[in-house]
């Protein structure tokens, strides 16, 4: 089924920055008016400055401004479906919660979770 999302997630894989893993990742999210904010890996010599494409996806909605998000599109090419790292699970659930996640690779296939399945007790500000 034809998906903006998940399009445009496959496209921002394309401008991943990852000289050193070569592994390339690409996120898309679509916030509550339907504007989808992409993302993708940028690795550093130094390694563990590395961001994910989900991170930048969702840094760069919320440095525009945009406060409610929809849906989350990860685009990696594996065939056992990439999922977000630990540390996208806890920055997505602070600005999407319990959010529909679409995993993809660039041969169509698809698996969708929902962000409480992948990230089942979160930390929040509830706790604060
Ligand atoms: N990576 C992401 O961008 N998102 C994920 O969901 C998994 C991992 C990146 C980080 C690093 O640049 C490369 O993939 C290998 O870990």
């Amino acid at each position: 089924m034809a998906d903006a999302l998940i399009d445009a997630a496959l496209a921002a894989r394309a401008h991943a920055f990852a000289p050193y893993s070569k592994f390339q990742v690409g996120a898309a999210i679509e916030d509550s008016d339907g504007r989808i904010h992409t993302g993708c890996n940028v690795e550093n010599a130094t390694y563990g400055l590395t961001l994910c494409a989900e991170r930048v996806a969702i840094f760069k909605a919320i440095s525009e401004g945009v406060r409610k998000f929809r849906r989350v599109a990860v685009a990696a090419d594996t065939d056992v479906l990439t999922p977000p790292c630990g540390a996208c699970r806890q920055i997505l659930w602070e600005f999407c919660g319990d959010v529909d996640i679409i995993l993809v690779n660039p041969r169509g296939k698809t698996e969708t979770y929902r962000l409480k399945e992948l990230f089942p007790k979160p930390f929040d500000a509830s706790y604060l």
